[in-house]
């Protein structure tokens, strides 16, 4: 265990970051063209270079922080063959054909990730669990007969249940068998110390800025850095810049904690009710003490106070629990796509040889497991059966996403909104210390932070990935986009993408 781990994407620390691995990657020595550059070292990269570098591909990842540094330190590590966008709204989208690939998808990417920690021998708590989903009320239960139904068509095993470990009164359940979880930073190391004794490269703390593309070959610049390749995937949720997935995935924050119970048994699954947010409960060994994980009460990043969304994940714990402390406490981002499905492949609107993914919804170890075997096929030979099911240039009715229209339509407010109003207003003095807050100093928009000292950092609030204004979040202390879900920290550097470009100072924007 690290006890001076490297930063994730926000103040807070998950568990997982403690085992963060900081040795410094090895210097790289280069061949002058490589075969593909991964740029992200979450999942889906870490999982596309090992693959490659395993078939001869001579790849490198370029990681803008840390291995883990984003979502994957902070995910709840979840391994289900259900999924978020369920296997009826697939349906509904995507045709019976559609929904079965989907859950195909959706189990390979489970078995990637029992295959690496079986073969390449990953300590990484991996444990096999059943799944339970159960209904509170009348709607849930129409919900999950749906949900029943659609599992058992597209070859899912799922079974009706009377007996579930929760404490939660409940009307109607589900059990899923061959679930699972692990540490997903522990599983990451793995990944890295066998894709380095593969021969592969690995670039900490370079952010690539810009690349150029030639005929089959894009030259990718990182500050003094130039790395030329015959592909390049953009593991990085949100590709950089604006694209077309802006207007394609709604960003959201998710938030876990993780508590000590003063006696009872910790339930032995992974157990989610139906409501809207949802909650889910597993337990995790860490550091030889079992810990009650209780997450959800997701919202759109930007949009909630982070501080309302603990306070209540609190209290819902302590209304079933007998919580004894509160050990961690932590939120992490995911991307909602705008029919349901992830995109994954040659990224639109740019040269061939440019994949991306994202869009995972809530399900990201095994969306970004199979996303990386995807892009890893489409280097080595052109080739995936999710082609055209995850195809990012699709164009799909949206209709069936409500959900979806109501975020997109709140984008554009926000678009309007922020050029021309700040709506809370106060002056300097008056900000506690620890806080943020957007003021209105002399006629001009700041982003003001006060740290314990008293000091201020005063930011331009535009977002530089296009111009929206961003929000505090007071519980990871960073300056969140309420557009696209690009996340800043205190000094104005970008946390998460799309922007590459960090929020000026105030002194810098004026100088
Ligand atoms: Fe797009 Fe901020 S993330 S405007």
């Amino acid at each position: 265990m690290n006890i001076n781990p490297p930063s994730r994407d926000g103040a807070l620390n998950s568990p997982w970051q403690y085992n963060f691995d900081n040795t410094p990657p090895k210097p790289a020595e280069m061949q002058s063209i490589l075969d593909c550059l991964v740029v992200g070292g979450g999942i889906t990269g870490l999982t596309a270079a090992l693959l490659l570098q395993q078939a001869g591909k001579q790849t490198a990842i370029a990681e803008a922080h840390t291995i883990g540094f984003g979502t994957t330190g902070g995910t709840s590590a979840h391994i289900n063959t259900f999924a978020d966008t369920t296997y009826a709204e697939a349906e509904s989208a995507f045709g019976e054909e559609g929904a079965r690939l989907f859950a195909r998808a959706i189990r390979e990417g489970a078995e990637l990730i029992s295959n690496n920690v079986s073969t390449l021998n990953i300590d990484c708590d991996y444990e096999s669990k059943t799944g339970y989903l159960y209904a509170e009320d009348e709607e849930q239960i129409k919900q999950l007969e749906e949900i029943y139904t659609a599992a058992l068509k597209v070859g899912v095993p799922v079974n009706y249940t009377a007996n579930v470990p929760t404490p939660v009164p409940f009307e109607k359940a589900l059990a899923f068998e061959g679930q699972a979880q692990f540490d997903p930073i522990k599983y990451i190391n793995g990944l890295k110390k066998a894709y380095i004794k593969a021969g592969g490269i690995l670039f900490e703390h370079t952010l690539i800025e810009k690349v150029d593309s030639k005929i089959g070959m894009h030259e990718a610049h990182a500050n003094k850095l130039l790395i030329t390749a015959k592909a390049i995937i953009y593991a990085t949720h949100m590709p950089p810049n604006i694209s077309v997935f802006n207007f394609e995935c709604a960003p959201y924050r998710s938030y876990v904690i993780a508590v000590k119970l003063k006696g009872g048994k910790y339930p032995d699954a992974l157990i989610y009710d139906s409501q809207e947010p949802y909650h889910y409960v597993r337990t995790h060994r860490i550091d030889g003490e079992d810990l009650l994980l209780v997450g959800g009460l997701d919202h759109k990043t930007g949009h909630e106070d982070p501080e309302k969304a603990f306070a209540e994940l609190e209290k819902y714990t302590k209304d079933y629990y007998a919580v004894s402390s509160v050990k961690y406490r932590w939120s992490s981002q995911y991307y909602i796509p705008a029919d349901g499905l992830p995109y994954i492949g040659q990224m639109p609107l740019t040269a061939d040889g440019i994949y991306c993914a994202t869009g995972y919804n809530g399900n990201g170890m095994m969306l970004g497991s199979i996303a990386g075997r995807i892009l890893a096929d489409l280097v080595i030979a052109n080739d995936t059966p999710y082609r055209q099911l995850f195809n990012p240039a699709r164009i799909k009715p949206i209709d069936s996403f409500s959900e979806f229209v109501k975020e997109n339509a709140d984008v554009a407010y926000h678009f309007i909104a922020d050029r021309f109003n700040v709506k809370k207003t106060d002056s300097l003095k008056r900000l506690a210390p620890g806080a943020g807050k957007l003021l209105e100093v002399d006629g001009k928009k700041i982003a003001a932070y006060k740290d314990e000292q008293g000091n201020i950092h005063a930011l331009n609030p535009v977002c530089t990935h296009s111009g929206c204004i961003v929000a505090w979040n007071a519980e990871e202390r960073s300056w969140d986009c309420p557009c696209h879900g690009a996340r800043y920290d205190i000094e104005g550097n970008v946390l998460t993408g799309p922007a590459t470009r960090n929020l000026k100072t105030i002194t810098d924007d004026e100088s």
